[in-house]
């Protein structure tokens, strides 16, 4: 016979998880291995116990039963979780499955629904599991497990992002993970987030037969791939890229789930996934964003740029981001254009945090080369200001002052 499918409680309230308790205590297949009355305390049992199933409520007080998904998908991923809500909330289940959930139980659900879900979620979980391999199958309690994996924490996430286009976005995403990984020793994974149009591959000068996120997707939508390096391209600066589709049809293939899958998985590869962003607010940037430990903003010295910085900043403190999560560059900052940097702080109302010089020379000889500025002229300014930026994100806690993610964070995706 199979092993028992463990199971672990998740409710606020004690008489519910007895309830729960004593329905499963029938079933010959299903064993209770704890019970948790709040989200942090399921982290941590889920973490620790790394149950089959984790059966979840989604009003608690601290941590809701959705954040709660979200975090234990990237530190116990192979816990299938199994949402349970009261009727009427149809937002609900659309964010739990966005979360990582598996299941969705509406209350209240008869005892042989529950267990039929359970047996459901976990036959899933174990016939995805035999298909990736014995390899990634071996338990190894209190880390992350599968063969994807090779650390036991996800690195940050850095998204960089500006609301116009034109402003350097992908110069400076490019150039800032080379620099993070030649003088900062970090192992850094590139990703080009601008699916329509995506230019890291020109930039870097890549062959366009590399494959992309594109060929990843239909990967993901089966299961987890076994190995993620066939899409991922080695550079010769030392980072690692995924690029965007080749042609602006086949973007419309990437959906938000693969994306959000694809960037956990490329996280327990890399201390820094840096994604360079689209400027429109689709569905998948409002997630990139939301899930970034950083965000990269940058601007220039136009009026319609500060303009729009403005309105972004606006609607990321509404949406309760940690004050730290964003981080200003002021790109082109000396260009005399008439507009000062103290203007554009007076007019944003915050200070920036790093700025970068015009240098047209470095960057579009760079760029016609096909060889990033930073690798060929490491002692220009434009360059040291970059690495200054690269030191600030690659996670010194003396140098940035990142806040960890709030418990109750506000989803800027789940508020569309
Ligand atoms: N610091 C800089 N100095 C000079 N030119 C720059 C600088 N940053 C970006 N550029 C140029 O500005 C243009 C737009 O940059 P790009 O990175 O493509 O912007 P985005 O990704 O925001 O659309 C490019 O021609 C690039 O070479
Ligand atoms: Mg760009």
């Amino acid at each position: 016979m199979a092993d028992k499918i463990r199971v672990l409680i998740v409710d606020d309230i004690a008489e519910t998880r007895s309830h729960l308790a004593k329905l499963l205590s029938f079933e010959g297949d299903i064993e209770v291995v704890g019970s948790a009355a709040s989200g942090g305390e399921a982290l941590d049992m889920g973490v620790r116990l790394t149950p089959d199933v984790v059966l979840m409520d989604i009003n608690m007080p601290d941590i809701d039963g959705i954040s709660a998904t979200e975090q234990l998908a990237l530190r116990a991923p192979r816990v299938a979780v199994i949402m349970m809500s009261v009727q009427g909330e149809a937002d609900y289940l659309r964010r739990s499955m966005l979360a990582g959930a598996r299941e969705f139980l509406v209350k209240p659900f008869s005892s042989d629904e529950l267990t039929a879900s359970i047996r459901q979620v976990c036959q899933r979980e174990r016939d995805k599991m035999s298909r990736i391999g014995p390899l990634a199958a071996a338990p190894a309690a209190g880390s992350s497990h599968s063969s994807l994996s090779t650390r036991s924490e996800p690195g940050q996430l850095i998204a960089v992002f500006s609301p116009k286009g034109g402003v350097g976005r992908t110069t400076i995403a490019a150039n800032v993970a080379i620099a993070a990984a030649a003088d900062v020793g970090k192992k850094v994974i590139l990703v080009d987030g601008s699916f329509q149009f995506g230019d890291i591959g020109v930039l870097l000068n890549l062959n366009p037969k590399n494959k992309t996120i594109a060929d990843l997707v239909p990967e993901l939508e089966g299961g987890d791939p076994e190995s993620l390096d066939p899409y991922i391209i080695n550079h010769s600066s030392g980072i690692r890229v995924l690029l965007a589709p080749p042609t602006p049809e086949m973007a419309e293939l990437v959906t938000v789930n693969a994306v959000r899958r694809a960037l956990e998985l490329l996280r327990m590869q890399a201390d820094l996934v840096i994604v360079d962003c689209m400027s429109s607010f689709s569905d998948t940037t409002l997630m990139i964003l939301d899930e970034a430990d950083t965000i990269l903003t940058i601007l220039s010295l136009e009026i319609t740029s500060i303009k729009n910085m403005r309105l972004f900043l606006e609607v990321a403190d509404h949406l309760g981001y940690p004050a730290g999560k964003i981080r200003l560059v002021l790109n082109r900052a000396d260009a005399a254009l008439g507009i000062r940097v103290p203007d554009v702080e007076q007019s944003i109302g915050r200070k920036v945090d790093h700025t970068i010089v015009s240098d047209g020379r470095s960057v579009v000889y760079a760029l016609n080369r096909g060889v990033p500025f930073y690798l060929s002229n490491r002692e220009a300014p434009v360059s040291q200001d970059i690495l200054k930026i690269a030191q600030a994100i690659s996670g010194d806690p003396s140098s940035t002052e990142t806040a960890p993610k709030a418990g109750a964070k506000k989803s800027l995706f789940a508020r569309r």
